[in-house]
């Protein structure tokens, strides 16, 4: 029995998904027949078919007949409610399958534990938490947003080996190596969205879409306080939505949504309390320093990305420090180097052997 190795294979599989599920989960699924794989699916797009139907529509019509005998793996405990899709605990009860192994059960409330039920009561033996933890770093955007009610925050920045953030006059300066951007790039295609303080979006103008790398622009995030993003700025272009938090108005302008917030000690829950309703399952959080600076002095993060790059500034805006912090790994981009630290309260730590 296979049980840990075909769970991998489904979470594998699910990654493939990334950047393109949200707000569902990422799921991977394997159909096994004394041990031969004989169908694998997963999740690849918001709104279309669900991994385990993928699955089962992979198989060839020559093994169509083991399906009943066979053994369905899959990443997360199979839906039980009708959405975009009909649910596929029904469909595994349809298809007969003989045995059901899961990774993770559903945090979504219309779900968890419904599926598993749903397969238990039509005579399906079930078993859960196979490489739970591995399966919880897949989906911790997803499990952060359904149970702390928040999207999950990553942080990310890049310093200099001495430790500055930028020059002392705050301008415009390249730290980090271009495959360090390409990966920066990649990065913002898998979160829903990307936030910066004002004085960075005043000071160094960002587009703060992904243009080396394809995929989906992030919803860009503005905390722009008591300041107005000047037209003509990258931020009011149409290249991607924009949600413009600020002391003055409420006002939706075709792709830019300004919201207004107060200046108190909740300010920074209430506006993830708006990206929530918003369906915003993660936020990556790219500077600066004042800006990512509260968050860590709030504990309203998850993970940091640190990217140090090989040069020098002997002067200038330090990065922030952050505590309560556990070095989950770190490597070699060329001649950058990436630290992932994580929260050490968060609910997602980081398992070993994953990918970001
Ligand atoms: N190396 C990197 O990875 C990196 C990344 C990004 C930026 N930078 C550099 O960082 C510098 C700017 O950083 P910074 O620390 O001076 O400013 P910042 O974090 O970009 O912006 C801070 C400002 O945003 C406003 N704001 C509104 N709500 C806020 C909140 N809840 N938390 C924090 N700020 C809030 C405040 O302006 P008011 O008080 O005036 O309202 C605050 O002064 C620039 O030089 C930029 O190039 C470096």
């Amino acid at each position: 029995m296979q049980n840990g190795l075909y769970i991998q294979r489904c979470l594998q599989l699910a990654q493939l998904g990334k950047g393109h599920t949200s707000p569902n989960p990422m799921v991977g699924a394997v159909l096994v027949h004394s041990d031969r794989i004989i169908g694998e699916g997963w999740h690849q797009q918001y709104g279309q078919t669900h991994a385990e139907v993928n699955c089962l529509a992979g198989v060839k019509p020559a093994d169509q007949h083991l399906v009943p005998e066979s053994i369905m793996y899959v990443s997360l405990e199979p839906c039980a409610h009708t959405g975009k899709t009909p649910p596929c605990a029904t469909r595994l009860v349809a298809e007969r399958v003989k045995k059901v192994v899961i990774c993770n059960t559903d945090p979504f409330a219309q779900v968890s534990g419904k599926g598993i039920q749903i397969l238990k009561d039509a005579g399906i033996a079930v078993v859960t938490g196979i490489h739970h933890s591995e399966g919880l770093w897949v989906n911790r955007r997803f499990y952060c947003y359904h149970t702390n009610n928040r999207p999950y925050i990553i942080l990310k920045w890049a310093q200099t080996t001495d430790g500055y953030m930028s020059p002392v006059d705050r301008g415009r300066f390249a730290i980090t190596n271009q495959h360090t951007q390409q990966l920066v790039h990649k990065w913002r295609t898998e979160e829903d969205a990307i936030l910066v303080g004002s004085t960075t979006a005043l000071n160094d103008n960002p587009q703060l879409t992904s243009r080396l790398w394809a995929g989906k622009q992030p919803l860009r995030v503005v905390l722009a306080g008591k300041h107005t993003i000047p037209s003509g700025y990258h931020l009011l272009d149409e290249s991607a939505p924009t949600l413009i938090f600020n002391e003055a108005k409420n006002e939706d302008a075709g792709h830019i949504q300004y919201v207004q917030v107060g200046r108190d000690e909740h300010q920074l829950n209430n506006i993830l309390a708006i990206l929530h309703q918003q369906k915003v399952l993660s936020v990556i959080i790219e500077g600066g320093p004042a800006t990512l600076s509260r968050f860590i002095q709030q504990g309203l993060w998850d993970e940091a990305r640190v990217l140090t790059g090989n040069k020098q500034l002997s002067d200038g805006i330090d990065a922030p420090n952050l505590p309560n912090a556990d070095l989950a790994f770190e490597t070699d981009i060329d001649t950058d180097r990436l630290q992932l630290f994580i929260n050490r309260d968060s609910n997602y730590p980081y398992p070993g052997g994953m990918s970001l």
